[in-house]
């Protein structure tokens, strides 16, 4: 075999293209909407346009009637979906059509299956859907505590610390619901084959989805595989299951024929979850010199009348700062919408806009430079739970942030400064980001035609998850990259993790290394004792750079595996590797592991023009080892933008007559575009944390919108003098500036 050419670059920490990057491009990648299938149908559903209410009766007389109509289903013919038990995570639990009960606009109440999408779409708007017992829905934004506080984290006694403190901060901040908008759609196509169910799903977790999809539907697990090869995103919108995959599957099943069902955008507004609105109060306490001594943070967020998912706007709050009195409470109140999800970094994202925000307050009360403030209040353990943390550098995001981004020439006077005609603002805030391990299997093969295989059932969704593992597999086995086939999106595979809270890359580094250390184990014992290695045993050789060598010569006088295989005719070895979730691993526990950053943020502000721009950006990131600083860089940058949008313009707005989502296309519901976007410049620190796995790899996903937000909004203040609590920030807001 001809020396491996494409070992030009190490392969890991080192910026690969994605593998997965031209099959993208040339409209090759199999995303789920685009499978077809002979015999084909569409189905649409028809969804209610009450939020609060119940179905009377359905007419489908004309409907049924349309050209190409093969059936419409309601609540009296769809057949049994069963409930999900604990079969895994559901956010709509509920299954669709299960009674006559609306909860809120735009709940499915029929399904019309077609010949065309078309025909589908007309017959759906001929079904008359009658109403009874209807109630204005109840959507308001401001939020009261409907059901019992919790407390989620304490210690000492925060409120009396409150009391004593020299100098304090009490302000109440409130985050929109933010609606997820992948460019993907939702989509399902479902075939069945009589006893089993092939279902091509757009989810961030095939296996989970399989399961919810087992139980619900009826049949034991081994009759539902699910596939997702590609994924147009999700940021958390499609990690659990969704009503309207239940209905494509029982569509299927009922007319033996296979089955499309494609979400529309504006459906996306009401069925498939958002992240939910919120409202924290925040109260600091501080001596004169910047130390904290107290820190409370009170939150509420809404949810639906019959689920219950929790924002956890404390998630990173209880160990981002050192004070001995602390305290985080959470309750819930319930409103007329659709059931909420996560949305990238959920529950740390509208949290740490709160707690950043009120830093920034703090830091101007105490006449003191945020980032030092920061840096006063640095921890030495995790005060909330005592442990030591795996590895934390804020400090240096902080400070090689400030210093990336010239922090020094800062004048903290509000609109003190000026550049090209425009006042300048300058705001930071930190970020953390959870880091654990899910349970993860790995198979890797190594081909007699020289090449890798390596399989899990993972899905990439959009990250470099396709990219990360051949690179992984090149680095254990010493080969190059090219040579890696990665074969992932099918619940038929080894079970691998699914694709939220940034934990596919940690949780894939143990398994891959233990399924490659055992191809390499079957490899050599394949070699010992034939052709080259005549005599030899097992422990006198080696595996190096893709060569089978004597321990006592150098790789080059080795063979390379495929002569190997040849030799024995073998078509392949195989290892086999898992790993072990961080969950109830003893030795995990032992330790606080998180991300960590510090963002550095410049507006514009043109007050004779009322015009407010994001120009530019500074990110330092703690995510541990970074395997892949292209993509990983990419991350961070999707991140930033999507933070601008969070910062600036995304709000769902829900109208009070009939609870539905006003803006639910692309052309109101606001989001960044390219030309929003600041120039960005992203820094990785590049600490392993060989604490989460051997390679110290940690997630990279979702730590870069968290604390985004307050950063904009703490530089907005700097350049106007406005203090918005209420995102996202709107020209409103800023004409009470005095600034000219
Ligand atoms: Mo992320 S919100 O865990 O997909």
């Amino acid at each position: 075999m001809a020396p491996d050419a494409s070992r030009t670059l190490p392969a890991l920490g080192h910026g690969h293209a994605r593998v997965d990057g031209p099959l993208k491009v040339s409209g090759a990648a199999r995303y789920s909407s685009d499978c077809h299938f002979p015999g084909l149908l569409y189905a649409v559903p028809v969804g209610a346009t009450i939020a609060h209410g119940e179905v009377a009766s359905i007419d489908d007389s004309a409907a049924a009637a349309m050209p190409g109509v093969r059936k419409v289903y309601t609540r009296a013919n769809i057949g049994r979906f069963y409930k999900p038990g604990k079969s895994g995570y559901i956010d709509e639990a509920r299954p669709p059509l299960d009674d006559d009960t609306v909860r809120y606009y735009g709940q499915y109440v029929a399904l019309v299956v077609a010949d065309t999408f078309e025909q589908a779409t007309a017959a759906a708007r001929a079904v008359k859907v009658s109403y009874r017992n209807v109630q204005a829905p109840d959507v308001r934004m401001q939020l009261t505590a409907e059901e019992k506080q919790t407390t989620d984290s304490e210690r000492g006694d925060v409120d009396k610390a409150l009391a004593g403190a020299p100098v304090t901060v009490d302000q109440t901040y409130t985050t929109p619901p933010e609606t997820h908008n992948p460019i993907e759609l939702h989509a399902s196509v479902a075939t069945w084959d009589g006893k089993a169910f092939t279902l091509y799903e757009t989810t961030q977790s095939i296996i989970n989805h399989r399961d919810v999809m087992a139980q619900m539907l009826g049949v034991p697990k081994e009759n539902v595989r699910i596939v997702t090869e590609f994924l147009g995103s999700g940021f958390g919108g499609k990690l659990w299951p969704w009503p309207h995959a239940l209905l494509a599957a029982a569509a299927a099943r009922d007319l033996g024929k296979p089955v499309k069902l494609v979400v529309t955008r504006q459906m996306m507004f009401h069925n498939v979850g958002h992240r939910t609105n919120t409202q924290q109060r925040m109260r600091l306490g501080a001596t004169h010199d910047g130390k904290l001594v107290a820190l409370r943070q009170d939150f509420l967020y809404r949810t639906s009348r019959t689920d219950h998912t929790k924002e956890d706007c404390g998630e990173a709050t209880a160990f981002l700062y050192s004070t001995p009195n602390l305290k985080i409470t959470s309750g819930c109140a319930r409103r007329d919408i659709a059931p909420n999800t996560a949305m990238r970094g959920p529950g740390a994202v509208p949290g740490l806009f709160a707690v950043e925000s009120a830093m920034d307050e703090l830091a101007l009360a105490l006449k003191m430079d945020p980032v030092e403030l920061r840096l006063r209040n640095e921890p030495s353990i995790d005060e909330s739970t005592n442990l030591p943390f795996s590895s934390r550098h804020m400090k240096e995001c902080l400070t090689e942030g400030a210093a990336r981004f010239g922090w020094a020439k800062r004048n903290p006077a509000v609109g003190s400064m000026r550049a090209d005609g425009k006042v300048l603002g300058w705001g930071v805030a930190c970020c953390a980001w959870m880091a654990q391990r899910l349970a993860a299997e790995v198979s890797v093969l190594l081909n007699a035609d020289g090449s890798v295989r390596v399989a899990s059932g993972t899905q990439d969704i959009g990250t470099g998850t396709y990219t990360m593992l051949a690179q992984m597999v090149a680095h254990d086995l010493g080969i190059g990259i090219d040579r890696v086939k990665v074969v992932i999106g099918d619940s038929a595979l080894p079970p691998g993790p699914l694709s939220g809270g940034s934990m596919v890359t940690g949780s894939l580094v143990p398994a891959v290394a233990q399924a490659t250390g055992k191809a390499v184990e079957q490899l050599l014992q394949t070699a010992s004792g034939h052709g080259a290695f005549q005599g030899a045993k097992t422990e006198q050789l080696a595996f190096t750079d893709g060569r089978v060598h004597l321990r006592s010569s150098t790789p080059d006088e080795g063979v390379p595996f495929a002569d190997i295989l040849g030799q024995a005719r073998l078509a392949h070895v195989e290892g086999k590797g898992k790993s072990r979730d961080t969950f109830g691993d003893a030795e995990a526990k032992k330790y606080s592991m998180h991300s960590y950053g510090a963002h550095f943020v410049e507006v514009t502000w043109e007050p004779a023009i009322a015009r407010l721009r994001v120009s530019r950006v500074v990110t330092a990131i703690d995510a541990g080892r970074i395997i892949n600083p292209m993509t990983g860089r990419n991350q961070i940058e999707g991140a930033i933008a999507m933070g601008v949008g969070m910062a600036l313009f995304e709000e769902t707005q829900y109208e009070r007559r009939h609870g539905k989502a006003i803006n639910s296309n692309l052309a109101d519901y606001v989001m960044t575009t390219h030309a929003d976007a600041p120039q960005i410049d992203v820094l990785f620190l590049d600490y392993p944390d060989t604490k989460l796995n051997a390679l110290g790899a940690r997630g990279i996903g979702e730590i870069g919108l968290a604390g985004f937000a307050a950063a904009v909004t703490n530089a907005v203040h700097h350049a106007t003098g406005v203090r918005v609590r209420d995102l996202p920030v709107k020209i409103e807001h800023l004409l009470t500036s005095t600034i000219v």
